[in-house]
């Protein structure tokens, strides 16, 4: 697994104004779709391109168009969905797939209440979007699925991480011989005993949508 945590002003302005517990829903959902437009740029570098010739208005040119099969953004539901507008801004063409997963409050554990993601996913580009990685369970889950279905290159595009979590994906994800990014906006300092990422954002789907 590659590590990503992008240092750039603009991000940790926005990530700071997404952590004050005044900014309210609206503003909460504003500056999400901000930050994963940032946050894009960079989960995408490594999208894959065909090089094509074109003609400008002067005369011929070569240039590059994304290859096809087309990537998937998989946003987990439900604070993934926050996430989605801005991801797409960057890859229109990208085909979406959608993952339901809920982390029981008092056990920590994931579970998969909504699999809309085509069945084969064979030679795929996989981003998935998820705000918060805490424990890391719902993320170690989703992308052994995403494997399991065939995807050669996922990215994980979260708002905040916490150590502990990123250390039980790689743990669980690491044997997978499949290349794999997380990009995030910050790596927290760790989580606290319930399972909340401090200092944190909070609850990232209550803020978007309670
Ligand atoms: C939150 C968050 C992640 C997950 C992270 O979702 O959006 O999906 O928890 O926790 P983990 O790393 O410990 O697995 P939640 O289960 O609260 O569902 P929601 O998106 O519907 O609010």
């Amino acid at each position: 697994m590659r590590l990503l945590a992008v240092d750039h002003p603009l991000i940790a302005h926005k990530l700071s104004a997404l952590r004050d517990k005044h900014t309210n829903s609206p503003t909460f959902r504003r500056l999400t779709d901000e930050l994963v437009t940032l946050l894009a740029y960079e989960a995408t570098r490594d999208a894959r391109v065909d090089e094509i010739e074109l003609e400008t208005p002067v005369g011929p040119a070569h240039g590059v168009k994304l290859s096809s099969p087309k990537p998937i953004v998989v946003p987990i539901l439900r604070a993934g969905l926050g996430m989605l507008d801005g991801m797409t801004r960057l890859l229109p063409t990208a085909e979406v797939g959608f993952l339901g997963m809920i982390r029981d409050e008092q056990t920590l554990q994931a579970t998969t209440y909504a699999d809309r993601v085509p069945d084969d996913l064979t030679g795929r580009q996989c981003y998935v979007l998820d705000p918060m990685l805490a424990t890391g369970g719902t993320l170690a889950a989703a992308v052994r699925y995403l494997i399991e279905r065939g995807a050669d290159h996922i990215t994980a595009v979260c708002l905040l991480a916490a150590p502990e979590g990123l250390r039980r994906v790689e743990n669980e994800t690491g044997h997978l011989d499949v290349p794999f990014t997380v990009v995030t906006a910050a790596v927290d300092e760790r989580l606290n005993d319930k399972g909340y990422i401090v200092p944190g954002l909070g609850d990232a789907g209550d803020r978007l949508y309670g």
